[in-house]
């Protein structure tokens, strides 16, 4: 079977911009293509991967689970989603769980949650769900209509009707939008797709003293930022934001496809029998994938471990910045990094493939990176060298370039 960009345009809808390399497996944060070469990565399948590739524990817990069940369905009570569960409370202090597959899907069932919560007060106006501007929620139709860019939903209206969106960190605008009409306020408290922007304290502030005013729900989409990446298990602790809500996604399947929305007593009670629900949804061998992976980030203190190296790529990447005016900016939390840089972020991209790097472009301008959780400081060091080597040669081009004009 050919796996190359010409077979990947003959089978599939041409929604995904693949890099030009086929995978085949990874060891530790790198990834091994299909000639056999390595690739530090510092993309982690989008912010899946927190330990990596090929952790024993892993790979253990899921061949464990699957000898013994793959699927049952949601028609039968198992042990690992129960086990996921109780995890999941105990970690947030919230009172219950439902499982889904994706981070969309966990978006979709908290707009659900919000509107039936809010409808239970009578008040029957009370429908609206605002999001943030420059934020990304997914990308079925819910979560679309919460998503900020146009990119995204160009040519897919009509949207959801009742969403709108406050300017990110903009208190009057908040002030403005909020009233008894509104339902929920999505955020993301760092902003991954948008550039890596935190939600500043005040606005957080704010937002909560309004929701006591005006009786809404706040909903963190902890998607992204969640499950130790940020150095705390959910990044909302840092600005106590007190969500009523939780989605998370991602990392939380240790790879495999799970979701999972927690909420608070307030929104306890709100589904009754056949309200929501997923086929596929708390999975049991996703979920025994889950516990094994909360557990690995607690024995081997990943959350500290990321903050640390977080901190260490933010201090190298200054010293890049003082000598490359190429780099404008550098925004950390955790091991969720953002470099703004003067164009393109996506030139950068390729240059760090032909260098054996995986770097991710977002928001145009922002290199974006989510390494495992367990990359090493040596590991990081040497993405940080490859950047200097990049930033280093193109700065040599444009001399030479100017030399022949
Ligand atoms: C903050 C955030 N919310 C929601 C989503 C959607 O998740 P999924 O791609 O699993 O549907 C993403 C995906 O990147 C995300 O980063």
């Amino acid at each position: 079977m050919d796996v190359n960009p010409e077979s990947e345009k003959k089978l599939f809808f041409h929604n995904y911009a693949r890099l030009p390399i086929a995978v085949t497996h990874g060891e530790g944060v790198w990834l091994v293509s299909d000639d056999g070469t390595r690739y530090l990565d510092m993309i982690s399948g989008i912010g899946v991967n927190a330990l990596g590739y090929g952790d024993q524990r892993l790979v253990d817990a899921i061949s464990s689970q699957a000898a013994k069940l793959i699927h049952a369905s949601n028609l039968f009570m198992m042990e690992p989603q129960f086990e996921l569960a109780a995890k999941l409370l105990s970690l947030s202090g919230f009172s219950k769980v439902f499982f889904a597959n994706s981070g969309t899907e966990a978006i979709e069932a908290a707009i659900k949650i919000a509107r039936k919560w809010a409808g239970l007060s009578g008040n029957h106006d009370k429908k609206e769900v605002l999001s943030l501007s420059n934020c990304f929620h997914g990308r079925t139709y819910g979560a679309l209509s919460l998503t900020a860019k146009a990119k995204y939903s160009d040519g897919f209206d009509p949207l959801l009707p009742g969403t709108g969106m406050i300017t990110f960190n903009d208190i009057a605008d908040l002030e403005a939008q909020v009233s008894d009409k509104t339902a929920a306020v999505f955020i993301e408290v760092v902003q991954g797709e948008g550039g890596i922007h935190r939600v500043s304290q005040p606005f957080i502030d704010r937002l909560k003293e309004l929701r006591e005013r005006y009786q809404f729900l706040i909903i963190a989409d902890e998607i992204q930022s969640g499950c130790g990446r940020t150095g705390t298990f959910f990044s909302y602790t840092q600005v106590n934001a007190d969500p009523d809500l939780v989605c998370l996604a991602k990392p939380l399947g240790g790879g495999l496809p799970l979701s999972a929305v927690i909420g608070s007593e307030k929104v306890a009670d709100v589904l009754s029998y056949g309200n929501h629900g997923t086929t596929f949804g708390g999975n049991p061998v996703a979920c025994a994938a889950g516990i094994a992976m909360i557990k690995a980030i607690e024995e081997d203190n990943l959350m500290a471990h990321a903050s640390e190296i977080g901190t260490f790529i933010n201090n190298e990447v200054q010293k890049l910045a003082a000598k490359h005016p190429q780099i404008l900016e550098i925004r950390q939390y955790g091991l969720m990094v953002g470099i703004m840089v003067d164009k393109e972020a996506k030139v950068y991209v390729g240059q760090a493939l032909e260098k054996h790097v995986l770097i991710n472009a977002t928001s145009v301008n922002v290199i974006r990176l989510l390494p495992p959780l367990t990359i090493s400081r040596e590991e990081a060091q040497h993405c940080i060298t490859t950047l200097d080597e990049i930033f280093t040669e193109e700065t040599a081009e444009q001399a030479a370039a100017a030399e022949r004009c």
